[in-house]
């Protein structure tokens, strides 16, 4: 059935699409409460964004007047939630998307007093050591965090015993040779595609790092359904099939489900220099 679905894109009706992509119920989220499924994905660029910002966010006990950097912040979707949520300074960097478009939107949402947006490279951050209580990254880390020397250096930022915690897209094992065509998201333009990794990867390379603890690390059991959902709101959306027919097939060929979500929670232990 999904063969011949997939064989006949994208000439395929919305109502026959919709049944391979089901949502996610906002109701299993009783923080979300003043969101609709809609406000969970408009702005969003990646999958799982306010649920997984939401549950990540419960666990390491964020409290008033924490400093928090946002790595990759986009949209500022998630910065702009943990403002009303928790009441704490966010720092929404960002590489692509212009900080003034965020600060409108950060204005209309009345929490300019917490977020501050600015355009910024991860790999080049522009405060001072020792500086943030937590470094959050939803979607984004692994577009600069594959780098074996970028975590040490990440680290510097970091209060002693402050937290880094990260959600983003995994296949479910690594592949012992090359990763599959079929997974690869429309490589050389997007070449993230060869710094997807899978859970365990994701451990070692941030266990080997002597100062980190790693709390936890695991394939998330709703990831693929966050992956899902994701495309049914570009459904939903009314995007055209065709702009995003390539993310569509990947997951209907995916019968083995090695496209997930992992989350990560890492605790700084000493200072390096
Ligand atoms: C898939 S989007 C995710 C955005 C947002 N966190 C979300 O979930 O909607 C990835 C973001 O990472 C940002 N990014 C990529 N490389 C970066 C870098 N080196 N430093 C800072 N941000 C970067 C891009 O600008 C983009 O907005």
């Amino acid at each position: 059935m999904k063969t011949e679905i997939i064989e006949r894109l994208p000439n395929v009706s919305k109502s026959e699409l919709v049944k391979y992509f089901p949502k996610i119920d906002v109701k299993e989220y009783p923080e979300l409460i003043n969101y609709s499924w809609e406000d969970c994905h408009k702005g969003s660029m990646g999958a799982g964004d306010l649920f997984l910002t939401n549950e990540l966010t419960k666990k390491i006990n964020i409290k008033k007047g924490m400093r928090i950097l946002e790595l990759g912040a986009g949209n500022c979707l998630s910065a702009i939630f943990l403002a009303k949520k928790y009441n704490v300074e966010i720092i929404a960097a960002d590489l692509w998307i212009d900080p003034t478009s965020n600060w409108q939107r950060i204005k209309d949402e009345g929490v300019e007093n917490y977020v501050k947006p600015i355009k910024m490279d991860a790999r080049s951050i522009p405060f001072p050591k020792g500086y943030f209580d937590v470094v959050f990254s939803m979607n984004s880390y692994f577009y600069f965090g594959t780098d074996d020397l970028y975590l040490p250096y990440l680290l510097k930022y970091i209060k002693e015993t402050g937290i880094i915690c990260i959600a983003s897209p995994c296949f479910a094992s690594e592949f012992k040779y090359k990763i599959p065509e079929e997974f690869l998201f429309d490589p050389p333009e997007f070449k993230e595609s060869y710094s997807i990794h899978s859970p365990n990867w994701w451990r070692k390379h941030f266990e080997k790092v002597k100062q980190i603890e790693v709390l936890e690390c695991f394939k998330h059991p709703k990831g693929r359904e966050f992956w899902l959902d994701s495309i049914r709101w570009q459904i939903e959306s009314g995007r055209n099939i065709n702009d995003f027919l390539k993310d569509i097939t990947m997951l209907l060929k995916d019968e083995n489900e090695y496209l997930t979500y992992f989350t990560l929670i890492a605790k700084k232990t000493k200072t390096i220099d």
